[in-house]
């Protein structure tokens, strides 16, 4: 029950600013009701992406919007150009791979470049923690974070917990067990920020080679037994194993790690009878998780999470471009 004086950390303040960030750089930045707010706004996106309404809104005409990619990625480079696209932007893409970023152009001189054709909303990924803000510090546009190195994915926290809200009814007073490769994921960093400041208890499951140090002071449980960490789980966060981070002998095999942390019927058995299996994609089957539990029609959420990719982008790219378009109240 809630009363007026113990609202639930996720609501608005009473005439309170809802979301004033320039860019989105990470979860860290946010308040409990921002990301609501944002939950809330990407709501009216899944509706209309599913009605096929959202093709006739075009808010973001005349705007151009650059997705700079300096690392791979299907999903988040995918859903922010649709989501752009949808919202009537011209969406240009810009892979590090096939630009003079191959030739020794510098970060910076790249994102002044970038500056320099009037982008609208910058989208970046890149391989180094900062690399976003770096970027953000010098151009003229909101920039908008897709993953840099090990720091953040906010937009990958916050379609996870749209997600959630759609399946559990709530995302707040849940025990959340995220499991696999934390050391190397900013899918994970994202989400213990999120998670745990929306009120729920959320908790690391992994191997000691592969949790960060001082998790403590992230507010959450370590388990190096995948059993235990399960326990009554109402949510599992599977994460891939993120082999090409591994400079060093982190696992002894594959095999090994599946055999001890890899998500199993059997194992699934110890989470709630109706808890929900996440991913954030790629997968590494039979790794991480076993194809029955990655394919099921009722506990996994997976395809559902890269639906509500795009919703969630469309909403971060309407609000952070209010003031580019004048929208009254926000420039
Ligand atoms: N979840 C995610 O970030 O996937 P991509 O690397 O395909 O964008």
């Amino acid at each position: 029950m809630t009363s007026a004086t113990t609202r639930p950390a996720s609501d608005y303040p009473p005439g309170g600013d809802a979301f004033r960030h320039r860019h989105l750089i990470g979860i860290a930045q946010l308040t409990p009701w921002e990301i609501s707010y944002v939950l809330d706004a990407a709501e009216q996106w899944v509706d209309m992406n599913r009605s096929g309404a959202a093709k006739h809104d075009d808010r973001l005409a005349g705007l151009t919007i650059i997705n700079a990619f300096f690392e791979n990625s299907t999903r988040t480079l995918l859903s922010f150009e649709i989501a752009g696209k949808r919202l009537g932007a011209d969406v240009v893409n810009m892979h590090a791979a096939q630009s003079s970023v191959k030739k020794g152009e510098t970060l910076i001189d790249t994102a002044m470049t970038l500056n320099a054709m009037r982008a609208d909303a910058m989208v970046i990924r890149h391989g180094s923690s900062g690399a976003v803000q770096l970027i953000a510090d010098k151009v003229d546009c909101p920039v908008l974070n897709a993953g840099d190195g090990r720091h953040e994915h906010p937009t990958q926290a916050l379609l996870d917990a749209l997600t959630i809200r759609r399946r559990l009814g709530r995302v707040e007073g849940l025990t959340i067990a995220i499991c696999g490769d934390v050391l190397h994921s900013r899918v994970a960093r994202s989400n213990i920020l999120a998670l745990t400041l929306l009120g729920n208890e959320v908790r690391i499951v992994a191997p000691p080679t592969l949790t960060p140090p001082a998790m403590d002071r992230m507010h959450v449980t370590t388990f190096t037994d995948m059993d235990e960490g399960l326990m009554d789980a109402d949510v599992v966060m599977m994460l891939r194993l993120q082999n090409e981070r591994m400079d060093g002998a982190y696992l002894p095999s594959a095999r090994e790690y599946h055999a001890l942390y890899g998500l199993t019927p059997k194992r699934l058995e110890k989470a709630k009878p109706e808890a929900i299996v996440m991913h954030p994609g790629p997968m590494n089957r039979g790794v991480e998780i076993d194809s029955g539990i990655a394919d099921h029609p009722t506990r996994s959420t997976i395809t559902e999470q890269v639906e509500m990719g795009v919703a969630v982008r469309m909403a971060c790219l309407d609000i952070l471009t209010r003031r580019q378009r004048g929208v009254a109240g926000w420039n």
